[in-house]
This record gives structure tokens, C-alpha cells and sequence, in this order.
């Protein structure tokens, strides 16, 4: 039930942080990737980044209807993981969960047609309930994003609720599909929370997503740490040999692997950050720093996760700091380069009111 060493593998989002990062990991062990994006005149330097066992297909939309059955995307697939996602939290887009649960489903299916599928993955995201383990959702994002939002309150974290129920829900329908029809195939879920660490090709990329949040501190942004109040942390490469985990290892089938490595509070990271880079990083201290920061009350059943990242030659999750100076070491490094600025870059200059550099 598991995919072949060396076999083939559609990993879809194919451009994305998380995804990126898993590309190269599973490369450097020796498997191919077809992978899905939006625009392949906009990521063709994915090609040569990447090297002859990577190909690019373009699914311009996830959730369009029939976009999985396109000509030859299954063909000779072994296995799939699916990290593409509407990441805009738009808090007036409620037809997200939805869509979310039907993109989900009609690639099940599509995997379900296509014989030589052994095993599909799929990435689902969480918010973090007071104790988390494999039988638990978040039921309160599911909840609160049951009616419209009526445009009261913060419309970010609306827009944050609708994307946490839009990945609980497209999580628990794949499950319920996977039970009721008994495919081939294995179908187990990673469950991270956030994600930090490497990122790779950063000229093409730049920093996107979380990855985006420490370049803002090491920038010097106030606001970056209030995108990621504090919570649990993974490093990305964790969430990547999970996803391995999940599509080479028979042991792990039915299965939601949660990749929540440890908590984190910015007071934490920015000692770390402090002490390991002394007058590198722009960001001097939190601006809310006259109140002491709440801190994560969560507690989250890790140990399965840790279980089988030791299956897969590893001692378990990586701490905090190596996860931090494997990120910031990364930004230092390409400080003198082209790197372009992403959204977020942008959303910190509305904030502070200032441009990245001047
Ligand atoms: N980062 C985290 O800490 C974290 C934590 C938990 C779960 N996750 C999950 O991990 C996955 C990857 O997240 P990420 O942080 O790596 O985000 P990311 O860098 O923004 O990647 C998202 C990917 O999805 C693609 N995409 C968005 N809307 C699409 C659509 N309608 N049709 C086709 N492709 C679409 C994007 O393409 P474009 O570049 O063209 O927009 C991009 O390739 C997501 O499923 C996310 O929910 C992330």
C-alpha cells in the first residue's frame, strides 16, 4: 500500500512554502515529483531549480469541477499530497469550506480511477483547541463560521476561522470518503501547526507564507509576531518527513499525524533570535512588552508523530532553536540578494506605515 522507493509522486501547490520545501526533501531521497501549479510560465524556474526528476502540471484552480481528470495528471502517479490551498482568508468568502471539502473529494476520486495510486496525503491545517489528539477538530472555527460572517469584529480573524473550518472540514469529509469507500489506496492526513524553518530558492519565492513572519522580525517590523501569536511551532522539514512518513511507511495508514513539535512564545524566540544574532535582528523587542504575553494553554498529543519521525531515522521533533537559526540563517544569507517582497512584506509596510529598506 505504500509508494515504491523512487516512485512517482503529485504533490499539488507545487510553489507553495511547505511544498517547496517537502520537494526537495523527497527528491534528495530519490522520488519523483509531478508537480501542480497555477501558472507554469510563472514558476518555470521550478524546472531548472529542481532538475530532471521534477515535472510541472498546471491545475490553474483547485476548485474548479473536473480540473483532477485533465489528460495525464494521475498517469503513473504512486502517490499524492495535497498542499494546494485558497490561503487568502478572505472573511467574506463562506463558500471556501465548501469548496475546500469538494476539491478534496473529487481528487479522492480521481485517485480512486487511477490504479497505480498506493497511497494519498493530504495537508489540513488546525487551530488550537485546549487538548488536541488524533479524535479531536476544531470544532470552535466550525462553529463560528456556521452562518455568514455579519461584519462585526475583526474581519482577520474571521478570515483566519473560515480558513481553520474550511481545513477541519475538508479533512473530516476526505476521511469519511476514504471509510466509506475503501480505496486501494491508504489515505492518512499531517496535521501542522506553524511552520518555520528553511526556505529554499528565495529569488524565485521570496519568503512566503510563515516564512515570511521571521524575515519581518529579522526586517525590524513590529507587527510581524502578531501574524503568529504565540502557539505551536514545527519545523517545516518535520512536516515534510511526516508527509514522507505517510506515503513510503505501511505502518501508517487511517492515520492524522500531528506535526505540533513544541509551543513557542515570541518573549522565547526573541530571546533565541537575541542571543544567537546579537545586533542582526531589526526587531529590538515586543511592542506589547509592558503586558506579559499570553501563552498557549494547548496541550497536543504528540507522541505518534514522534513515534514515526523515529521510524523514519530521526530522533524526534526538532527544538525551537535549531527550527529558528535554520530560518534565520537562511534570511541572513540571502540579505544581499534579489529577494522580491511578497504580500506580507507589504501588510507589514501598511502597518508601520514605513517601506521595507528606507
Ligand atoms: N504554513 C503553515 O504553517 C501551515 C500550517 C498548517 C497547514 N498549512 C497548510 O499547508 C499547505 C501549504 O501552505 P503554505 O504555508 O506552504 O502556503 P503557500 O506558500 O501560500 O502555498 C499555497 C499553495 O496553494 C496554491 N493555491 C492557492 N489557491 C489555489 C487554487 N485555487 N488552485 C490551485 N492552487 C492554489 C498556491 O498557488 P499560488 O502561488 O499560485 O497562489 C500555492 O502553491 C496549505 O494546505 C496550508 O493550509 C500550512
Amino acid at each position: 500500500m505504500s509508494v515504491p522507493p523512487g516512485g512517482l509522486i503529485l504533490l499539488t501547490g507545487a510553489n507553495g512554502y511547505i511544498a517547496s520545501v517537502t520537494i526537495h526533501l523527497f527528491l534528495a531521497r530519490g522520488y519523483s515529483i509531478r508537480g501542480t501549479v497555477r501558472s507554469i510560465r510563472r514558476n518555470a524556474w521550478m524546472k531548472t531549480y529542481f532538475g530532471p526528476r521534477f515535472e510541472l502540471v498546471e491545475v490553474p484552480n483547485i476548485h474548479s469541477p473536473g480540473v483532477f481528470e485533465n489528460g495525464d495528471l494521475l498517469r503513473g502517479v504512486d502517490g499524492i499530497v495535497h498542499m494546494a490551498m485558497d490561503m487568502d482568508m478572505n472573511p467574506q468568502n463562506q463558500g471556501i469550506i465548501e469548496n475546500t471539502i469538494q476539491s478534496n473529494l473529487r481528487l479522492l476520486e480521481a485517485a480512486a480511477r487511477e490504479s497505480r495510486v498506493k497511497t494519498a496525503c493530504a495537508l489540513p491545517t488546525t487551530g488550537v483547541p485546549y487538548k488536541i489528539d488524533s479524535s479531536t477538530w476544531n470544532e470552535e472555527a466550525i462553529e463560528q463560521t456556521s452562518k455568514p460572517w455579519n461584519n462585526e469584529g475583526n474581519p482577520r480573524w474571521h478570515g483566519i476561522k473560515l480558513y481553520a473550518a474550511s481545513k477541519a472540514r475538508g479533512e473530516q469529509e476526505a476521511f469519511a470518503w476514504a471509510r466509506k469507500h475503501q480505496p486501494s489506496f491508504s489515505f492518512n492526513t499531517v496535521v501542522p501547526n506553524v511552520n518555520f524553518g528553511i526556505a529554499i530558492s528565495h529569488e524565485n519565492m521570496s519568503y512566503r507564507s510563515t516564512a515570511a513572519v521571521l524575515d519581518g522580525v529579522v526586517k525590524g517590523y513590529p507587527a510581524a509576531p502578531s501574524v503568529l501569536p504565540s502557539q505551536w511551532y514545527v519545523d517545516v522539514e518535520d512536516t515534510a518527513l511526516l508527509h514522507l512518513a505517510a506515503l513510503t511507511l505501511d505502518d501508517v495508514h487511517d492515520e492524522r499525524l500531528l506535526a505540533f513539535a513544541g509551543k513557542y512564545s515570541w518573549t522565547q524566540i526573541m530571546e533565541i533570535l537575541h542571543r544567537r544574532y546579537p545586533g542582526k535582528i531589526g526587531l529590538g523587542a515586543l511592542s506589547n512588552n509592558a503586558e506579559p504575553e499570553v501563552v498557549d494553554a494547548g496541550e497536543v498529543d504528540n507522541q505518534r508523530s514522534i513515534e514515526v519521525l523515529k521510524m523514519m531515522g530521526k530522533e524526534g521533533f526538532t527544538t525551537l532553536e535549531d527550527t529558528l537559526v535554520k530560518a534565520v540563517d537562511t534570511i541572513l544569507e540571502n540579505q544581499a540578494k534579489n529577494v522580491p517582497k511578497t504580500r506580507i512584506d507589504l501588510y507589514y509596510e501598511s502597518v508601520a506605515g514605513r517601506v521595507v529598506g528606507s
